[in-house]
C-alpha cells in the first residue's frame, strides 16, 4: 500500500521506517527542511538504536522517501498517518495546533482518485478522531468535498524510546479504532504482514522466541483513544505503586526488589514496570496522565488515582536528595556526581527527565553538581544552557574528589564499572543508587557507603544487616 506519514519525530520516523520495511511504499513528510535533509542523507534526527539501519533497509525493501510538501504523497496514498507532536500546554491540556494544521493540509491535498484513511497516530485527547475528520473536511475545496471519500482511524502507538523498533515490529497488540468497515478493512490490510509476522527480522532487532500472531484490537475511535491513555496511566501507576511500596519497605526493613519479585510472579500482576527508583519521566507518562486528568475534569469527574500517581511521582524524584542529606548532612559546598542524565537508558531524550530536577535542587541547596551520560550530555548542554552542571568525560573524572555519586539513569555500561576504582577516587565514597542498579553487597565490597531505593536491609556474607 502507499502510505504518507506526517511528522518525523520519534513516532513518525519509526512508524514510516517500519511500514516501509514491511513492504509498503512510504513518504515521511515534515515541514522542517533540516530534518528532511538529514533523513535523506540516511541520518536519523533522533537517537534510537537501529533506526538508521532500518531506514537504509526500508529504502531497499519498500521504498521510503522524505519530503517537505505533503501534496503529492497524500494524493498517491491509501493511508495517511498524522504523527505530529501534541506538547502539553500549561493547563495540562494537549496543544493540538500541529494536528489541526496537518488535518487541514491533508484535506486541501486530497483528490477523488481513491478512498483514503487518515490515521491519528499522535497521542490526542479523547474525541480528536472526530475533530480530525471535521478538519480534513474543512480543508477540502468546495468541489473536492462533493467527490472525495475518506475514513478516519485512531491507531495509538505503544513504543518505548530506546526499544522503539523492537516494540513496533513485535507489538503485544495493534489497536485500531474506526467507525466504519471500509476504514477498518484498509487498516487490517495495512497491518496484515505485521500481524502475521510475515517478514524477516532485522539483525539489530531479532524476533523474540515468543513472538506469534499479533492480535488486532478493533474498537471505536473513542475506545482506541482511551486505550492509549489508560495504558500509560496504568503503567505510570504501576511504577508509582512500586515507589510507594519502596518507601514503606524502608520503614519496615524490607527490600523492595525482593517484594516486587514476589508480587510480579503472580500472573495477575506481572513483573514488568515494577522497578522502584527516582520516578517516571519522559515525554509520555506525565503528559498523558495530566491530559487524562484534564479530560476527566472537563466531564466533572475527579480522578483521584491519577492525581495520586502524579503526587507520588513528584515526591519520589526528591527521595535521593533526602538520602544524600542523611549521609552527608550538609550539601552546601559538596560535590555530587550524577551518573546519567537521560530519562532512561538508550536515549538522549531529556523531556521531563528526573536528572534535571535533581540537579536544579542540589544546585539550589549549594552543592556543586557534575554529570556524566554516555549520550545525553550534548543535548543537555544545548537545551539547558543555564544549568550549572560540570560535564565530565567519563565516570572516573566524575568521581574525582566527589562527595557522593547518584545513579540517575541505569545505563548498562554503568553496571560494568570497576566500583572499587571509582570509590578510590572519591573524597567520600557515598553512593545513592536511584535505580537499584548495583547489588548493595557489591557496592559495599567495593568500599561504597551504599544506599538504594527501598532496600532498608541487605545481606553481607549472607547475614542481613541494616544500611545505617
Ligand atoms: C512510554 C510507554 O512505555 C510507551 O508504551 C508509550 O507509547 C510511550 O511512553 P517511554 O516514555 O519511552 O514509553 O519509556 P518507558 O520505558 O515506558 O519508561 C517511562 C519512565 O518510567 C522512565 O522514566 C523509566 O525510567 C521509568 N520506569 C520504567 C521506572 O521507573 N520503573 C519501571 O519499572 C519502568
Amino acid at each position: 500500500m502507499n502510505v504518507t506519514v506526517i511528522g518525523t519525530g520519534y513516532v513518525g520516523t519509526v512508524t514510516g521506517a517500519c511500514l516501509a520495511y514491511l513492504g509498503h511504499r512510504v513518504w515521511c513528510v515534515d515541514t522542517d527542511l533540516s530534518k528532511i535533509e538529514k533523513l535523506r542523507a540516511g541520518k536519523s534526527p533522533i537517537y534510537e538504536p537501529g533506526l538508521e539501519e532500518l531506514i537504509a533497509m526500508a529504502q531497499e525493501r519498500g521504498g521510503l522517501e522524505f519530503e517537505t510538501d505533503l501534496t503529492e504523497p497524500v494524493r498517491q496514498s491509501d493511508v495517511i498517518f498524522v504523527a505530529v507532536g501534541t506538547p502539553p500546554l500549561p493547563s495540562g491540556a494537549s496543544n493540538l495546533a500541529y494536528v489541526e494544521a496537518a488535518a487541514r493540509s491533508i484535506g486541501a491535498a486530497m483528490d477523488s482518485s481513491r478512498f483514503r484513511v487518515v490515521v491519528n497516530k499522535s497521542t490526542v485527547p479523547v474525541g480528536c478522531g472526530n475533530l480530525v475528520g471535521a478538519l480534513v473536511r474543512e480543508g477540502l475545496s468546495e468541489e473536492a468535498s462533493r467527490f472525495v471519500t475518506f475514513g478516519v482511524a485512531s491507531n495509538p502507538e505503544f513504543l518505548r524510546e530506546g526499544s522503539a523498533i523492537h516494540d513496533s515490529l513485535y507489538p503485544d497488540r495493534i489497536v485500531v479504532g474506526a467507525e466504519d468497515s471500509a476504514t477498518m478493512g484498509v487498516m487490517q490490510e495495512l497491518y496484515a504482514g505485521l500481524a502475521a509476522q510475515e517478514f524477516p527480522d532485522p539483525w539489530f532487532a531479532p524476533r523474540p522466541m515468543t513472538a506469534c500472531q499479533v492480535p488486532i484490537v478493533a474498537t471505536t475511535l473513542t475506545s482506541a483513544e482511551m486505550i492509549k491513555y489508560s495504558a500509560n496511566a496504568f503503567l505510570a501507576n504501576k511504577i508509582g505503586f512500586a515507589n510507594e511500596i519502596s518507601n514503606i519497605c524502608e520503614k519496615v526493613g524490607a527490600d523492595v526488589t525482593e517484594v516486587m519479585t514476589g508480587i510480579g510472579l503472580d500472573s495477575r500482576i506481572g513483573s514488568k514496570f515494577l522497578n522502584a527508583g527516582i520516578g517516571w519521566g519522559g515525554s509520555c507518562f506525565g503528559k498523558d496522565v495530566e491530559s487524562l486528568l484534564h479530560t476527566s475534569g472537563e466531564y466533572g469527574y475527579r480522578a483521584h488515582l491519577l492525581e495520586a500517581s502524579i503526587t507520588v511521582n513528584k515526591a519520589q524524584r526528591l527521595v535521593v536528595i533526602q538520602k544524600l542529606q542523611e549521609k552527608l548532612f550538609i550539601l552546601k559546598g559538596r560535590t555530587i556526581g550524577l551518573l546519567g542524565l537521560s530519562f532512561k537508558p538508550n536515549t538522549d531524550d531529556l523531556r521531563d527527565a528526573p536528572s534535571l530536577q535533581i540537579a536544579e535542587k542540589l544546585i539550589q541547596m549549594g552543592a556543586r553538581v557534575r554529570a556524566y551520560d554516555p549520550i545525553a550530555m550534548d543535548s543537555c548542554r544545548e537545551q539547558y544552557p543555564d544549568l550549572r552542571v560540570l560535564y565530565c568525560n567519563d565516570v572516573l573524572s566524575l568521581a574525582e574528589h566527589a562527595d557522593a555519586l547518584v545513579v540517575v539513569t541505569e545505563w548498562p555500561e554503568f553496571g560494568e564499572l570497576n566500583l572499587a576504582e571509582v570509590a578510590s577516587r572519591m573524597d567520600h565514597a557515598v553512593m545513592v543508587d536511584g535505580r537499584n542498579l548495583f547489588s548493595p553487597e557489591r557496592a559495599a565490597a567495593a568500599g561504597f557507603d551504599y544506599t538504594g531505593i527501598g532496600r532498608a536491609g541487605f545481606r553481607v556474607n549472607g547475614v542481613r544487616t541494616h544500611q545505617q
